[in-house]
């Protein structure tokens, strides 16, 4: 049976600013009868999750399948490469399998194969492009080579109508990244991090307390587990350092936090005798306001985009919207916090559903049918297509951010709480 994708996404419209759950029934991309749809499988190994899916380009998940490595690395306390590697080159022949047989297609019908090259870690990059090739090669056909933050920035388009351009920040495990999105392929850099993203802070922060000793943390990933301990914490306990306060820019960065959390946590367990396997007390408190401490700072660096992109009138008065994207989007507090400063600004929040926020085959599929039908994605020369573990998302315009020398008036933090 053919399904659309996720079932719900999150529109919070500029001036009503309610939060509206609407169906992505209610749209589909120039999907007439008369239109002759084409059929994209997508392959996703980037980072830990081995994806496969295949999507049409009305927005329809054919078939999709998803091995997560996520307790594996949970285990081990991180994510070792090599194993991460080695479980990719176990798992994606069936994976895609799994995803063609729920398709109820042949790989001959699909129209092209479109993978993930970059960004991500080598290893697990090589094994999803290698087999891509080899699908292409065996079908005979077209390859489309995916830029992963690229397919997590365009995903909602998918699930919603949201029209280029809009502004976009994509906030996972790798990455924190914050531009216009102008067109499939045109993407201007406002801002990323200069050191951790949020989603690896959440885990380290997340791995350093333990919480994963408790049983109703275990098999959550560190940013999931510190958002359900956060629900017991007061969120303005513990008061973490603004970072980047004094650059007028919409860089962002989390080691600082990282770090003075790290700093507490050993204090309080030299304090209070917490050895091995112990959790401090506190630990609520401190979630709470290292998701605060995360929040409000996306929060400040999104004002000053917002007020960049009215100075340089980079995007439609009447249609400004905000796309977040990434593992970190699953987050409903930092979301809802997002969803204020767009209330502030005339800005409409979409979000896709939480199963498309994180990694997975469907994003990869859809931005090769985005790819597809603007006719510039498939290369020809498999040869020529190689891995870019780092690889930037379009035209770095932050030095111009940095010339506007915005000042903000930031909005309070009573406000951005609302939303708890
Ligand atoms: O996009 P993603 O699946 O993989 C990368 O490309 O990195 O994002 C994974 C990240 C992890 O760091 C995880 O802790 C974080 O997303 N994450 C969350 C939540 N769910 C997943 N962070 C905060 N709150 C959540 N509910
Ligand atoms: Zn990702």
């Amino acid at each position: 049976m053919h399904f659309k994708a996720g079932v719900f996404q999150i529109m919070i419209p500029a001036l009503l600013c309610r939060i509206l759950i609407r169906s992505c029934y209610m749209k589909r991309n120039m999907c007439t009868p008369m239109n002759h749809k084409s059929v994209i499988l997508g392959l996703e190994t980037s980072c830990d999750d081995t994806g496969c899916a295949i999507v049409d380009s009305c927005g329809n998940i054919l078939g999709e399948a998803l091995h997560s490595q996520l307790q594996v690395h949970l285990n081990n306390g991180g994510i070792i490469p090599p194993i991460a590697r080695d479980l990719h080159k176990q798992h994606i022949e069936r994976v895609v399998e799994e995803a063609v047989a729920s398709a109820n297609l042949g790989l001959g019908d699909v129209d092209a194969i479109a993978t993930t090259v970059k960004p991500g870690m080598p290893l697990s990059l090589l094994v999803g492009m290698n087999h891509g090739k080899h699908l292409a090669r065996t079908w005979g056909k077209p390859f489309i080579p995916i830029h992963h933050m690229e397919a997590h920035a365009l995903t909602i388009r998918m699930v919603t109508q949201v029209e280029f351009p809009f502004l976009v920040l994509l906030i996972s495990g790798g990455h924190c990244l914050l531009a216009v999105a102008q067109g499939v392929h045109q993407f201007l850099l406002l801002g990323q991090s200069l050191d951790d993203a949020p989603g690896e802070a959440f885990d380290k922060i997340a791995r350093r307390m333990k919480l994963h000793n408790l049983p109703e943390f275990k098999g959550l990933s560190g940013g999931a587990a510190v958002q359900l301990a956060a629900t017991r914490g007061d969120p303005l306990s513990f008061q973490f350092p603004f970072m980047l306060s004094s650059y007028r820019d919409c860089n962002f960065s989390m080691a600082g936090l990282k770090n003075k959390a790290r700093q507490h946590i050993m204090r309080q367990e030299h304090e209070h005798g917490v050895e091995g396997d112990g959790i401090i007390p506190g630990v609520y408190d401190l979630c709470a306001s290292v998701q605060w401490g995360i929040t409000s700072h996306l929060c400040q660096r999104i004002q000053r985009a917002m007020e960049f992109i009215s100075m340089r009138d980079m995007l439609p008065l009447d249609r400004r919207t905000l796309v977040v994207s990434g593992g970190v989007a699953c987050n409903s507090f930092i979301t809802g916090a997002l969803g204020v400063v767009c209330e502030e600004y005339g800005y409409s929040l979409a979000v896709p559903p939480p199963k498309l926020c994180t990694d997975n085959g469907v994003m990869i599929a859809w931005n090769g049918v985005e790819k597809w039908r603007s006719g510039v994605g498939a290369v020809q020369d498999l040869d020529a297509v190689d891995i870019e573990p780092e690889c930037p998302l379009g035209v770095d315009r932050r030095e111009d951010v940095v010339s506007a020398n915005i000042k903000c008036k930031w909005i309070k933090p009573r406000a951005l709480l609302r939303m708890r």
